[in-house]
């Protein structure tokens, strides 16, 4: 978090409030649920469900966070994660609607959401910067793999 680049995260979180958050990690908890993203036993990167600050979701919408070590950022797994966490939700945590704002200049991020077949829907002021939002729907998701279009492999 310390070393990430500007871009990818909102503000620092609060250290305290931060291991809080971690030592709940693996277990949903009021629409916050922390995972590793683990490639053969090693954590390659974080990704997240989370309630964005003085903000309340209706139900069944939850809002995503990604982001992978430097070196692990390229090579499709911030794709299958992505697709993987959202199926989990859709099928396992009632969601109806999985979303998650980013950078206008962050082109992977944006790319990973168009591979997996999320729809930019907006965009917002937050925090003093402009973010896109892009979303999925339960429906749209079930489309998808009906079509067997949801990506979920990474590259090799
Ligand atoms: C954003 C992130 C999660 C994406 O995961 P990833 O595993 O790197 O992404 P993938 O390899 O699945 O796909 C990235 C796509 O963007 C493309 N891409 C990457 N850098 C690019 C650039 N500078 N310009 C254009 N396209 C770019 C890749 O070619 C790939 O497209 P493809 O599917 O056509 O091959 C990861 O890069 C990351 O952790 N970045 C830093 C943290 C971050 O930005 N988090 C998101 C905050 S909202």
């Amino acid at each position: 978090m310390r070393t990430a680049d500007p871009m990818t995260i909102a503000s620092l979180p609060d250290e305290g409030e931060f291991r809080v958050r971690l030592h709940r990690s693996g277990r949903m908890h009021d629409g916050w649920l922390d995972l590793a993203i683990d490639l053969d036993g090693v954590s390659i990167g974080r990704i997240q469900t989370f309630v964005p600050p003085h903000q309340e979701l209706p139900p069944g919408v939850f809002e995503v966070g990604i982001g992978l070590r430097e070196e692990m950022r390229g090579k499709g797994y911030g794709r299958e994660a992505l697709a993987l966490l959202t199926g989990w939700l859709f099928e396992h945590a009632d969601a109806v609607r999985v979303e998650a704002p980013t950078d206008p200049e962050n082109v992977p991020m944006r790319t990973v959401f168009d591979r997996v077949g999320w729809k930019q829907v907006g965009t917002l002021e937050d925090l003093g910067r402009e973010w896109v939002v892009y979303a999925i729907t339960r429906e749209r998701s079930r489309a998808l793999s009906d079509s067997g279009s949801s990506a979920r492999s990474p590259r090799t």
